[in-house]
């Protein structure tokens, strides 16, 4: 398996809209497995294929302690179960080392397709969702930071520009 590169804010490629996907064959599975690997690799919790500049709807999530549990989701879309605001602290690997509350709806149910095309339904709240709406954002080029003012926004940019001339750090916490 091979580790992807992960583009980070500001990167221009980040704001593509990612197109359905219509073939599901070994080349869907094999980049399927190396998101996969790139995510457990950089402790996130989730990877959308747009984060690693393949513009298909594509995306893989583990929430499990172990990264035993992989989700593979394929051409995503939700309907909100309960409009109820949570607010959560989210990160990005796309963002790295930026932790901000952002607010979303609770609870939602989620349509798509697994990698063999076929339909899928899953019921989520808590991490999950957040997690699920996070990385249907990213198919759709839009990052955690949009929901910022664009005071913190532009501090973000800065901070992350900055940063790109010195050696990375250790992330400490695991990131959608
Ligand atoms: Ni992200």
């Amino acid at each position: 398996m091979r580790n992807l590169e992960i583009l980070t804010f500001p990167d221009p490629r980040l704001r593509t809209k990612a197109s359905i996907v219509e073939v599901f064959d070994d080349e869907l599975r094999i980049m399927a497995e190396n998101m996969l690997h790139t995510m457990y690799t950089a402790n996130g919790i989730g990877l959308a294929a747009t984060q690693v500049d393949f513009h298909k709807r594509l995306i893989v999530i583990d929430i499990s302690e172990n990264q035993d549990e992989p989700i593979f989701i394929v051409n995503p879309s939700f309907q909100i179960l309960d409009e109820t605001i949570e607010e959560y602290k989210e990160g990005c690997l796309s963002v790295p080392k930026f932790f901000e509350e952002i607010y979303r709806p609770k609870k939602i149910k989620l349509s798509y397709k697994d990698l063999d095309g076929n339909d899928k339904e899953l019921i989520a709240e808590g991490v999950l969702s957040v997690c699920i709406q996070h990385e249907i954002d990213h198919l759709d080029g839009k990052l955690m930071v949009d929901y910022l003012s664009p005071l913190k926004r532009g501090r973000i940019k800065g901070k992350l520009l900055k940063s790109k001339t010195k050696p990375k750090q250790q992330i400490q916490q695991r990131s959608p």
